[in-house]
Protein backbone atom coordinates (compact mmCIF):
# COMPACT_ATOMS: atom_id res chain seq x y z
CA UNK A 1 0.00 0.00 0.00
CA UNK A 2 1.16 3.42 -0.64
CA UNK A 3 0.21 6.77 1.01
CA UNK A 4 0.09 8.38 -2.78
CA UNK A 5 -2.61 6.04 -3.74
CA UNK A 6 -4.34 6.82 -0.43
CA UNK A 7 -4.27 10.86 -1.26
CA UNK A 8 -5.11 10.43 -4.96
CA UNK A 9 -8.13 8.12 -3.96
CA UNK A 10 -9.54 11.08 -1.38
CA UNK A 11 -8.61 13.54 -4.19
CA UNK A 12 -10.77 12.00 -6.11
CA UNK A 13 -13.86 11.82 -3.89
CA UNK A 14 -13.67 8.05 -3.36
CA UNK A 15 -14.36 5.99 -0.60
CA UNK A 16 -11.60 4.80 1.61
CA UNK A 17 -11.51 1.05 2.75
CA UNK A 18 -10.79 0.20 6.31
CA UNK A 19 -7.09 -1.35 5.15
CA UNK A 20 -6.30 2.25 3.78
CA UNK A 21 -7.50 4.43 7.02
CA UNK A 22 -5.34 2.00 9.28
CA UNK A 23 -2.19 2.18 6.86
CA UNK A 24 -2.49 6.08 7.18
CA UNK A 25 -3.46 6.57 10.85
CA UNK A 26 -1.19 3.80 11.92
CA UNK A 27 1.74 5.33 9.46
CA UNK A 28 1.33 8.31 10.85
CA UNK A 29 1.63 7.71 14.59
CA UNK A 30 4.79 5.53 13.82
CA UNK A 31 6.51 8.48 11.71
CA UNK A 32 6.44 6.47 8.82
CA UNK A 33 4.42 8.87 6.97
CA UNK A 34 5.63 12.08 6.36
CA UNK A 35 3.56 15.27 7.58
CA UNK A 36 3.48 16.61 4.28
CA UNK A 37 1.83 13.68 2.42
CA UNK A 38 -1.02 14.24 5.42
CA UNK A 39 -1.36 17.63 5.11
CA UNK A 40 -2.49 16.53 1.09
CA UNK A 41 -5.04 13.85 2.65
CA UNK A 42 -6.30 16.15 5.23
CA UNK A 43 -7.40 18.65 2.91
CA UNK A 44 -8.73 16.33 0.36
CA UNK A 45 -11.07 15.18 3.58
CA UNK A 46 -11.50 19.06 3.60
CA UNK A 47 -13.19 19.30 0.73
CA UNK A 48 -14.66 15.80 0.02
CA UNK A 49 -15.75 14.81 3.56
CA UNK A 50 -16.08 11.79 4.38
CA UNK A 51 -18.67 8.42 4.55
CA UNK A 52 -20.07 7.71 7.67
CA UNK A 53 -18.23 4.44 7.37
CA UNK A 54 -15.02 6.42 7.38
CA UNK A 55 -15.49 8.41 9.63
CA UNK A 56 -16.18 5.51 12.19
CA UNK A 57 -13.13 3.27 10.46
CA UNK A 58 -10.72 6.40 11.67
CA UNK A 59 -12.43 7.36 14.74
CA UNK A 60 -11.86 3.82 16.16
CA UNK A 61 -8.42 3.48 14.75
CA UNK A 62 -7.73 6.99 16.18
CA UNK A 63 -8.63 5.93 19.72
CA UNK A 64 -6.68 2.86 19.67
CA UNK A 65 -3.09 4.53 18.72
CA UNK A 66 -2.38 4.75 22.16
CA UNK A 67 -3.07 4.46 26.23
CA UNK A 68 -7.09 3.16 26.14
CA UNK A 69 -8.92 3.43 29.97
CA UNK A 70 -10.54 1.17 31.42
CA UNK A 71 -12.97 1.49 34.00
CA UNK A 72 -14.40 -1.84 34.42
CA UNK A 73 -13.35 -1.76 38.18
CA UNK A 74 -15.63 0.82 38.32
CA UNK A 75 -19.08 -0.45 38.82
CA UNK A 76 -22.68 0.37 37.31
CA UNK A 77 -22.70 2.29 33.57
CA UNK A 78 -20.27 5.46 33.65
CA UNK A 79 -21.78 8.37 31.29
CA UNK A 80 -18.89 10.53 30.06
CA UNK A 81 -19.65 14.51 29.29
CA UNK A 82 -18.05 16.20 26.31
CA UNK A 83 -18.91 20.01 25.42
CA UNK A 84 -17.50 21.63 22.32
CA UNK A 85 -15.94 24.58 24.60
CA UNK A 86 -17.55 27.84 25.05
CA UNK A 87 -16.92 30.93 26.88
CA UNK A 88 -18.14 30.54 30.86
CA UNK A 89 -18.96 27.18 30.62
CA UNK A 90 -18.49 25.37 33.97
CA UNK A 91 -21.33 22.84 33.40
CA UNK A 92 -18.90 19.74 34.43
CA UNK A 93 -18.37 21.09 37.51
CA UNK A 94 -21.70 21.13 38.37
CA UNK A 95 -23.32 18.09 36.46
CA UNK A 96 -20.79 15.91 37.73
CA UNK A 97 -21.54 16.28 41.16
CA UNK A 98 -25.12 16.65 40.71
CA UNK A 99 -24.96 12.82 38.83
CA UNK A 100 -22.42 11.49 41.45
CA UNK A 101 -25.22 12.08 43.85
CA UNK A 102 -27.71 10.61 42.25
CA UNK A 103 -25.67 7.45 42.79
CA UNK A 104 -23.70 6.82 39.57
CA UNK A 105 -20.12 6.97 39.72
CA UNK A 106 -18.43 9.95 37.43
CA UNK A 107 -14.79 8.84 36.28
CA UNK A 108 -13.90 11.70 34.18
CA UNK A 109 -11.48 13.22 32.06
CA UNK A 110 -11.00 16.21 30.92
CA UNK A 111 -9.18 18.86 29.51
CA UNK A 112 -7.64 22.26 29.56
CA UNK A 113 -8.18 25.56 27.91
CA UNK A 114 -6.84 26.80 24.70
CA UNK A 115 -7.57 30.35 22.79
CA UNK A 116 -10.46 32.01 24.49
CA UNK A 117 -12.59 28.95 25.52
CA UNK A 118 -11.73 27.70 29.02
CA UNK A 119 -10.86 24.19 30.22
CA UNK A 120 -12.49 22.64 32.97
CA UNK A 121 -8.92 21.09 34.32
CA UNK A 122 -7.79 24.77 34.21
CA UNK A 123 -11.08 25.27 36.60
CA UNK A 124 -10.42 22.84 39.06
CA UNK A 125 -6.64 23.67 39.24
CA UNK A 126 -7.92 27.22 40.31
CA UNK A 127 -8.84 25.99 43.62
CA UNK A 128 -5.35 25.88 45.89
CA UNK A 129 -3.72 22.05 46.14
CA UNK A 130 -6.62 20.56 43.86
CA UNK A 131 -4.22 17.88 42.01
CA UNK A 132 -5.45 16.80 38.31
CA UNK A 133 -3.00 14.51 37.86
CA UNK A 134 -3.66 10.73 39.30
CA UNK A 135 -2.38 8.01 39.15
CA UNK A 136 -4.41 5.19 37.33
CA UNK A 137 -4.94 3.51 41.12
CA UNK A 138 -5.85 7.00 43.16
CA UNK A 139 -8.35 7.39 39.97
CA UNK A 140 -9.80 4.61 39.78
CA UNK A 141 -10.04 4.20 44.13
CA UNK A 142 -11.59 7.82 44.52
CA UNK A 143 -14.21 6.70 42.58
CA UNK A 144 -14.55 3.44 44.10
CA UNK A 145 -14.88 5.64 47.24
CA UNK A 146 -16.99 8.47 46.72
CA UNK A 147 -18.18 8.51 43.60
CA UNK A 148 -16.67 11.21 41.52
CA UNK A 149 -13.17 12.23 40.10
CA UNK A 150 -11.96 14.49 37.96
CA UNK A 151 -8.52 13.92 36.24
CA UNK A 152 -6.15 15.27 33.15
CA UNK A 153 -5.96 12.70 29.96
CA UNK A 154 -2.90 10.88 30.16
CA UNK A 155 -0.09 11.86 28.15
CA UNK A 156 -0.48 8.77 25.56
CA UNK A 157 -4.26 8.89 25.64
CA UNK A 158 -5.06 9.12 21.14
CA UNK A 159 -1.32 10.18 20.27
CA UNK A 160 -3.36 10.04 16.39
CA UNK A 161 -4.99 12.83 17.58
CA UNK A 162 -2.36 15.12 18.83
CA UNK A 163 -0.32 15.01 15.96
CA UNK A 164 -3.06 15.35 13.62
CA UNK A 165 -4.49 18.44 15.08
CA UNK A 166 -1.42 20.08 15.45
CA UNK A 167 -1.25 19.44 11.58
CA UNK A 168 -4.99 21.01 11.11
CA UNK A 169 -3.85 23.88 12.83
CA UNK A 170 -1.50 24.78 10.71
CA UNK A 171 -2.89 23.40 7.45
CA UNK A 172 -6.55 25.52 7.83
CA UNK A 173 -7.83 21.75 8.32
CA UNK A 174 -9.41 22.36 11.40
CA UNK A 175 -12.96 23.27 10.49
CA UNK A 176 -13.72 19.66 8.64
CA UNK A 177 -16.76 17.75 10.32
CA UNK A 178 -15.59 14.42 9.77
CA UNK A 179 -12.00 15.39 11.30
CA UNK A 180 -13.32 17.47 14.24
CA UNK A 181 -16.09 14.50 15.15
CA UNK A 182 -13.23 11.69 14.89
CA UNK A 183 -10.83 14.09 17.13
CA UNK A 184 -13.90 14.72 19.69
CA UNK A 185 -15.27 10.60 19.73
CA UNK A 186 -11.67 9.21 19.65
CA UNK A 187 -10.72 10.71 23.03
CA UNK A 188 -14.17 9.56 24.60
CA UNK A 189 -13.67 5.99 23.50
CA UNK A 190 -10.49 5.99 24.97
CA UNK A 191 -11.71 7.63 28.01
CA UNK A 192 -13.33 4.03 28.55
CA UNK A 193 -17.02 5.39 29.10
CA UNK A 194 -20.16 3.16 28.39
CA UNK A 195 -22.43 6.03 27.33
CA UNK A 196 -21.64 9.77 26.27
CA UNK A 197 -23.33 13.08 26.66
CA UNK A 198 -22.17 15.79 23.85
CA UNK A 199 -22.77 19.33 24.39
CA UNK A 200 -22.77 21.01 21.36
CA UNK A 201 -22.10 24.58 21.27
CA UNK A 202 -23.53 26.86 19.10
CA UNK A 203 -23.49 30.83 18.14
CA UNK A 204 -20.62 33.76 18.57
CA UNK A 205 -18.85 32.34 21.48
CA UNK A 206 -18.98 28.55 19.52
CA UNK A 207 -16.11 26.93 17.98
CA UNK A 208 -18.90 26.17 15.30
CA UNK A 209 -21.14 28.98 15.16
CA UNK A 210 -23.47 28.02 12.65
CA UNK A 211 -26.92 25.89 13.89
CA UNK A 212 -27.09 23.53 10.53
CA UNK A 213 -22.77 22.49 10.64
CA UNK A 214 -23.71 21.96 14.87
CA UNK A 215 -26.27 19.37 13.83
CA UNK A 216 -24.47 17.93 11.17
CA UNK A 217 -21.66 17.58 13.69
CA UNK A 218 -23.81 16.39 16.34
CA UNK A 219 -25.75 13.65 14.40
CA UNK A 220 -21.92 12.68 12.68
CA UNK A 221 -20.63 12.12 16.66
CA UNK A 222 -24.28 10.08 17.31
CA UNK A 223 -23.77 8.19 14.87
CA UNK A 224 -19.98 7.45 15.26
CA UNK A 225 -21.04 6.39 19.43
CA UNK A 226 -23.61 4.00 18.13
CA UNK A 227 -21.00 2.12 15.61
CA UNK A 228 -18.61 1.30 18.30
CA UNK A 229 -21.85 0.41 20.63
CA UNK A 230 -21.57 3.89 23.01
CA UNK A 231 -25.11 5.03 23.16
CA UNK A 232 -24.64 9.04 22.30
CA UNK A 233 -26.56 11.65 22.75
CA UNK A 234 -26.21 15.55 21.72
CA UNK A 235 -27.20 18.65 22.99
CA UNK A 236 -27.21 21.83 20.78
CA UNK A 237 -27.47 24.42 23.42
CA UNK A 238 -26.76 28.23 22.74
CA UNK A 239 -23.45 29.72 23.21
CA UNK A 240 -24.47 33.47 21.99
CA UNK A 241 -23.98 35.02 25.21
CA UNK A 242 -21.42 33.76 27.75
CA UNK A 243 -22.90 30.74 30.02
CA UNK A 244 -23.72 32.83 33.67
CA UNK A 245 -22.30 35.59 34.60
CA UNK A 246 -18.66 34.75 35.54
CA UNK A 247 -15.76 33.90 33.33
CA UNK A 248 -12.41 32.93 34.56
CA UNK A 249 -10.79 29.94 36.06
CA UNK A 250 -11.83 30.76 39.51
CA UNK A 251 -14.33 33.05 39.29
CA UNK A 252 -16.55 29.73 38.04
CA UNK A 253 -15.55 27.91 41.17
CA UNK A 254 -17.60 30.43 42.71
CA UNK A 255 -20.29 30.42 40.57
CA UNK A 256 -20.19 26.92 40.17
CA UNK A 257 -20.34 26.65 44.81
CA UNK A 258 -23.52 29.21 43.85
CA UNK A 259 -25.20 27.17 41.49
CA UNK A 260 -24.50 23.49 43.74
CA UNK A 261 -25.61 25.48 47.27
CA UNK A 262 -29.13 26.30 44.98
CA UNK A 263 -28.76 29.49 43.81
CA UNK A 264 -26.39 31.22 40.81
CA UNK A 265 -27.74 32.40 37.81
CA UNK A 266 -31.33 31.18 35.52
CA UNK A 267 -29.53 30.49 32.30
CA UNK A 268 -26.62 28.08 33.81
CA UNK A 269 -29.16 26.33 35.79
CA UNK A 270 -31.80 25.57 33.02
CA UNK A 271 -28.51 24.26 30.89
CA UNK A 272 -27.05 22.37 33.49
CA UNK A 273 -30.39 20.24 35.09
CA UNK A 274 -31.05 19.46 31.15
CA UNK A 275 -27.46 17.87 30.72
CA UNK A 276 -27.66 16.42 34.17
CA UNK A 277 -31.06 14.48 33.58
CA UNK A 278 -29.82 13.39 30.08
CA UNK A 279 -26.81 11.74 32.12
CA UNK A 280 -28.73 10.36 34.35
CA UNK A 281 -31.61 9.41 31.62
CA UNK A 282 -28.41 7.37 29.55
CA UNK A 283 -27.38 5.97 33.07
CA UNK A 284 -30.60 3.82 32.70
CA UNK A 285 -32.56 5.98 36.05
CA UNK A 286 -35.63 6.81 34.47
CA UNK A 287 -37.52 8.58 32.06
CA UNK A 288 -36.27 12.52 31.24
CA UNK A 289 -39.11 14.13 33.52
CA UNK A 290 -38.01 11.54 36.32
CA UNK A 291 -34.34 12.64 35.65
CA UNK A 292 -34.66 16.42 35.92
CA UNK A 293 -36.76 15.69 39.24
CA UNK A 294 -33.60 14.12 40.44
CA UNK A 295 -31.18 15.99 39.61
CA UNK A 296 -33.41 18.70 41.01
CA UNK A 297 -33.51 17.65 44.55
CA UNK A 298 -29.89 16.70 44.51
CA UNK A 299 -29.22 20.62 44.07
CA UNK A 300 -32.07 21.82 46.02
CA UNK A 301 -31.09 19.18 48.98
CA UNK A 302 -27.45 20.44 49.21
CA UNK A 303 -26.50 16.61 48.57
CA UNK A 304 -24.74 17.70 44.69
CA UNK A 305 -22.55 20.00 46.77
CA UNK A 306 -21.59 18.19 49.30
CA UNK A 307 -20.39 15.39 46.46
CA UNK A 308 -18.14 18.35 44.77
CA UNK A 309 -16.52 18.91 48.87
CA UNK A 310 -15.84 15.34 48.75
CA UNK A 311 -14.19 15.68 45.80
CA UNK A 312 -12.39 18.69 46.03
CA UNK A 313 -11.13 16.96 49.84
CA UNK A 314 -10.21 13.76 47.38
CA UNK A 315 -7.95 15.64 45.27
CA UNK A 316 -6.46 17.37 47.71
CA UNK A 317 -7.75 20.93 47.47
CA UNK A 318 -8.09 23.27 50.21
CA UNK A 319 -11.69 23.17 50.80
CA UNK A 320 -11.66 26.84 53.06
CA UNK A 321 -11.79 28.00 49.39
CA UNK A 322 -15.18 26.69 48.34
CA UNK A 323 -17.07 27.19 51.65
CA UNK A 324 -16.06 31.37 50.80
CA UNK A 325 -14.57 31.09 47.39
CA UNK A 326 -15.52 35.33 47.47
CA UNK A 327 -12.45 35.27 50.05
CA UNK A 328 -9.73 34.78 47.53
CA UNK A 329 -10.68 37.67 45.51
CA UNK A 330 -9.69 39.92 48.22
CA UNK A 331 -5.94 40.35 46.78
CA UNK A 332 -7.10 41.79 43.55
CA UNK A 333 -7.79 45.09 42.76
CA UNK A 334 -10.52 45.00 40.37
CA UNK A 335 -12.39 47.16 38.04
CA UNK A 336 -15.36 48.54 37.20
CA UNK A 337 -16.53 48.33 32.73
CA UNK A 338 -18.96 51.33 32.64
CA UNK A 339 -21.40 51.51 29.46
CA UNK A 340 -20.60 54.36 26.88
CA UNK A 341 -24.29 54.93 26.08
CA UNK A 342 -27.64 53.98 27.24
CA UNK A 343 -29.97 51.20 25.78
CA UNK A 344 -31.04 47.23 25.17
CA UNK A 345 -28.17 45.27 25.19
CA UNK A 346 -28.92 43.87 21.54
CA UNK A 347 -26.11 41.33 21.13
CA UNK A 348 -23.02 39.86 22.30
CA UNK A 349 -20.05 38.71 20.41
CA UNK A 350 -19.56 35.78 22.71
CA UNK A 351 -15.51 35.11 21.19
CA UNK A 352 -14.97 38.47 21.74
CA UNK A 353 -16.05 38.37 25.50
CA UNK A 354 -14.03 35.15 25.94
CA UNK A 355 -10.92 37.24 24.06
CA UNK A 356 -11.63 40.10 26.91
CA UNK A 357 -10.59 37.25 29.73
CA UNK A 358 -8.10 35.87 28.34
CA UNK A 359 -6.35 39.10 27.45
CA UNK A 360 -6.93 39.71 31.65
CA UNK A 361 -4.03 36.13 32.09
CA UNK A 362 -7.54 33.33 32.58
CA UNK A 363 -6.52 31.80 29.67
CA UNK A 364 -3.90 30.64 27.21
CA UNK A 365 -2.74 32.45 23.83
CA UNK A 366 -0.31 29.85 23.73
CA UNK A 367 -0.13 26.30 25.01
CA UNK A 368 2.51 26.92 27.38
CA UNK A 369 1.03 30.71 28.83
CA UNK A 370 0.85 30.50 32.13
CA UNK A 371 -2.89 31.10 33.69
CA UNK A 372 -4.03 33.80 36.28
CA UNK A 373 -6.36 31.75 38.24
CA UNK A 374 -7.97 34.50 39.75
CA UNK A 375 -8.44 36.64 36.14
CA UNK A 376 -11.77 37.00 34.47
CA UNK A 377 -15.10 39.10 34.38
CA UNK A 378 -17.88 38.99 36.13
CA UNK A 379 -21.06 40.10 33.89
CA UNK A 380 -23.67 42.59 35.60
CA UNK A 381 -25.31 42.65 32.56
CA UNK A 382 -25.78 40.29 29.30
CA UNK A 383 -27.87 40.06 26.25
CA UNK A 384 -31.91 41.54 26.62
CA UNK A 385 -30.76 43.76 30.10
CA UNK A 386 -30.88 47.82 29.76
CA UNK A 387 -28.00 49.86 30.76
CA UNK A 388 -27.91 53.68 31.14
CA UNK A 389 -25.19 55.44 30.48
CA UNK A 390 -22.00 55.14 33.07
CA UNK A 391 -23.58 52.11 34.85
CA UNK A 392 -21.18 48.77 35.40
CA UNK A 393 -21.63 46.54 33.08
CA UNK A 394 -19.03 44.24 34.38
CA UNK A 395 -16.20 43.99 36.57
CA UNK A 396 -12.52 42.30 35.50
CA UNK A 397 -10.58 40.47 37.86
CA UNK A 398 -6.60 40.51 36.80
CA UNK A 399 -3.38 40.28 39.01
CA UNK A 400 -1.79 42.44 36.81
CA UNK A 401 -3.78 45.82 36.83
CA UNK A 402 -1.73 46.97 33.14
CA UNK A 403 -3.91 44.34 31.76
CA UNK A 404 -7.01 45.92 31.98
CA UNK A 405 -7.56 48.79 29.44
CA UNK A 406 -6.81 46.19 26.86
CA UNK A 407 -9.38 43.66 27.81
CA UNK A 408 -11.72 46.67 28.46
CA UNK A 409 -11.16 47.72 24.90
CA UNK A 410 -11.96 44.37 23.65
CA UNK A 411 -15.42 43.45 26.40
CA UNK A 412 -16.92 47.02 25.15
CA UNK A 413 -16.41 46.26 21.53
CA UNK A 414 -18.06 43.01 21.82
CA UNK A 415 -21.39 44.28 22.90
CA UNK A 416 -23.95 45.75 20.86
CA UNK A 417 -26.21 48.48 22.65
CA UNK A 418 -29.39 49.74 20.48
CA UNK A 419 -33.55 50.56 21.23
CA UNK A 420 -35.45 47.89 21.38
CA UNK A 421 -35.14 44.88 23.62
CA UNK A 422 -33.83 42.04 21.42
CA UNK A 423 -35.74 38.81 21.43
CA UNK A 424 -35.65 35.90 23.92
CA UNK A 425 -33.71 33.09 22.57
CA UNK A 426 -33.70 29.50 23.49
CA UNK A 427 -31.00 27.91 25.58
CA UNK A 428 -31.44 24.27 24.20
CA UNK A 429 -31.51 24.24 20.99
CA UNK A 430 -31.75 20.55 19.97
CA UNK A 431 -31.56 17.44 21.29
CA UNK A 432 -30.05 14.68 18.70
CA UNK A 433 -30.53 10.90 19.62
CA UNK A 434 -29.81 8.07 16.72
CA UNK A 435 -33.47 8.18 16.62
CA UNK A 436 -34.13 11.50 15.39
CA UNK A 437 -32.91 15.55 15.80
CA UNK A 438 -35.79 16.67 18.06
CA UNK A 439 -36.00 20.66 17.59
CA UNK A 440 -36.76 23.23 20.39
N1 LIG B 1 -12.13 19.83 19.77
C1 LIG B 1 -11.44 18.70 19.55
O1 LIG B 1 -11.14 17.96 20.48
N2 LIG B 1 -11.09 18.43 18.28
C2 LIG B 1 -11.39 19.21 17.23
O2 LIG B 1 -11.05 18.89 16.11
C3 LIG B 1 -12.11 20.38 17.48
C4 LIG B 1 -12.47 20.67 18.77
Amino acid sequence: MRIYDIIAKKRDGQELNEQEIEYFVNGYVNGEIEDYQVSALLMAIYFNSMTKNEVSILTKYMANSGDTVNLSSIPGIKVDKHSTGGVGDKTTLIISPIVASCGINVAKMSGRGLGYTGGTIDKLESIPGFRTSLSRDEFIGAVNKIGISIVSQTGNLVPADKKLYALRDVTATVESIPLIASSIMSKKIAAGADKILLDVKTGSGAFIKDFERCRELAETMVNIGGSVGKETTALITNMDRPLGNMVGNFLEVIETVDVLKGGGPEDLKEICLCLASNMLYLSGKGDLSVCEEMAQESLGSGRAFKKFEEMVISQGGNVSWIYSPEDLLKNIKPYNVVSEKSGYIVNMDTEKCGIASMKLGAGREKKDDIIDNLAGIKFHKKTGDYVNKGENIATLYSSNRLKYMDSERSLLEALDIGDTKPEKQKLIKARVTKEECKLF
